[in-house]
């Protein structure tokens, strides 16, 4: 398995162009499934997610174009299966997404379940409550979600919790029903908008994305579109916690800040001089950060994918910052490997309490999800000597060519592959 060595304590500086967002990209390649014409693609991040979603579509005979440069196109004229196995499914949670664009276009849909993951258990009854309250004839037969229906049927729909895949599932299953939607409590997150704008351009009637009301009018079917993909604002959040903690300066190109509002408070709030243009940030650091303390919520809120590489920040900071992380169950598992490089953290429940030292030393250290996976290389690039991160395989799922951006700025960081391990 490939490892990243980390030699830490250089300062960033320069350039890094931000990829665009993975979880925008996994449901618009998903929504190809809706219509028999053709889905043109710009922006879409090189990821192993993207590779594991495009060979799901590819296997129900989605015909898919990878044009280099980040542009696919998608045709989904000629489907032979209905069906996302559970060898796919256990890999990427978000194979779930093909649920409801299949279910509403060819009348049914067989998927396996997720099952439990690192970060929490999260299930999907959401999901499945919705397309019921759709019209959907619902059952769970060997491990699969197994949905039928004729025509979905408009309906409103309260879901129990804010569920970003769960409102985009049940979004564009909408699209095609029969009547009008109204998705009450929904997500607002910016990748929501994203697909809702894509759905548009394919000849959706959708309105009140990006607020928790979201009313769909089904139409009779939907056309072919161009779509050019958000910028990853958890990428970009990423790198600027690691200038914030190795000191530097960097500008973050074909960037989306005003979908980063709640982390860049943050970091102000932590010590970095951050300015901004449409498409452009430049972040600077100088001295050690000051600890923030944070909760997570939906957004706009603080958001679950930035907790572990703020608190990678904190471990160095002045003082102390209290952190509360509402969205899932088991996001800490960074910890106790931040403790291995000797960061002060404890934890209470929901609750984690890290106390500043002065410097982490590097170690051998390992993550079991993609978040921890970079908090680990942040607080490697800050720490005093040589850190390995294990498993860097969960970095591949999220991050494009990471080690390459951050050479690119100064960073003393390579992959080991298998081979040369
Ligand atoms: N939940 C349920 N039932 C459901 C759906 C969700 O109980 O049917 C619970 C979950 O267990 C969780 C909460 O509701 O406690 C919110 O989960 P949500 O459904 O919003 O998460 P998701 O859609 O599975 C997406 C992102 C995650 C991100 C979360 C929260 C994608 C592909 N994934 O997951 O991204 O953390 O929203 O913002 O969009 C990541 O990129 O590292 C990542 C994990």
């Amino acid at each position: 398995m490939d490892k990243l060595l980390i030699t830490g304590g250089n300062r960033l500086n320069g350039e890094i162009a931000v990829s665009g967002a993975k979880n925008a990209a996994l449901p618009i390649l998903c929504a190809s499934l809706l219509t028999p014409g053709t889905i043109a693609l710009e922006n879409v991040p090189a990821l192993k997610d993207i590779d594991t979603t495009v060979r799901l579509l590819s296997r129900m005979g989605v015909q898919i174009n990878r044009n280099g440069d980040h542009a696919t196109t998608l045709d989904a004229s000629q489907v032979h299966s209905l069906e996302a196995p559970y060898d796919l499914v256990k890999t990427m949670r978000a194979s779930i997404l093909v649920l409801g664009p299949l279910l509403t276009r060819f009348g049914q849909a067989r998927v396996s379940l997720p099952g439990g993951c690192a970060i929490g258990q999260r299930p999907v009854d959401q999901h499945i409550k919705g397309l019921a309250a759709l019209g959907a004839e619902i059952s769970i037969e060997h491990g699969f979600v197994v949905a039928k229906a004729k025509r979905l049927k408009g309906a409103v729909i309260r879901t129990d919790m804010v569920t970003v895949t769960g409102t985009e599932n049940l979004m564009m299953a909408a699209t095609l029903a029969d009547g009008q939607t109204i998705l009450e409590n929904a997500a607002r997150e910016p990748e929501i908008t994203d697909l809702a704008e894509l759905l548009i351009k394919m000849g959706a009637r959708i309105q009140g994305h990006g607020t928790d009301r979201i009313a769909i009018d089904g139409v009779e079917s939907l056309h072919s579109a161009e779509h050019t993909i958000v910028a990853d604002r958890i990428e970009a959040g990423t790198f600027l916690c690691a200038v914030g903690a190795t000191g530097g300066e960097i500008v973050l190109r074909k960037a989306a800040p005003e979908t980063m509002g709640a982390t860049i408070d943050k970091l102000l709030e932590a010590g970095m001089r951050i300015e901004c243009g449409t498409d452009w940030i430049r972040g600077s650091m100088t001295g050690r950060p000051k600890a923030v303390g944070f909760r997570t919520y939906e957004y706009p809120s603080f958001p679950t994918d930035m907790q572990a590489q703020v608190m990678a920040l904190n471990t160095i900071a002045h003082g102390t910052a209290v952190i509360v992380e509402n969205i899932f169950e088991n996001r800490y598992m960074h910890v106790q490997e931040l403790g291995r490089m000797g960061a002060k953290i404890d934890i209470d429940g929901h609750t984690a309490v890290v106390t500043g030292v002065p410097a982490l030393s590097g170690a051998t250290v390992m993550a079991t999800d993609l978040r921890a996976s970079a908090s680990l290389v942040i607080a490697g690039l800050a720490a005093r000597g040589e850190t390995t991160v294990e498993r860097i395989y969960h970095l591949d799922r999220g991050y494009e060519r990471m080690e390459h951006k951050l050479r690119s700025v100064g960073a003393n960081i390579q992959r080991i592959t298998r081979e040369t391990a």
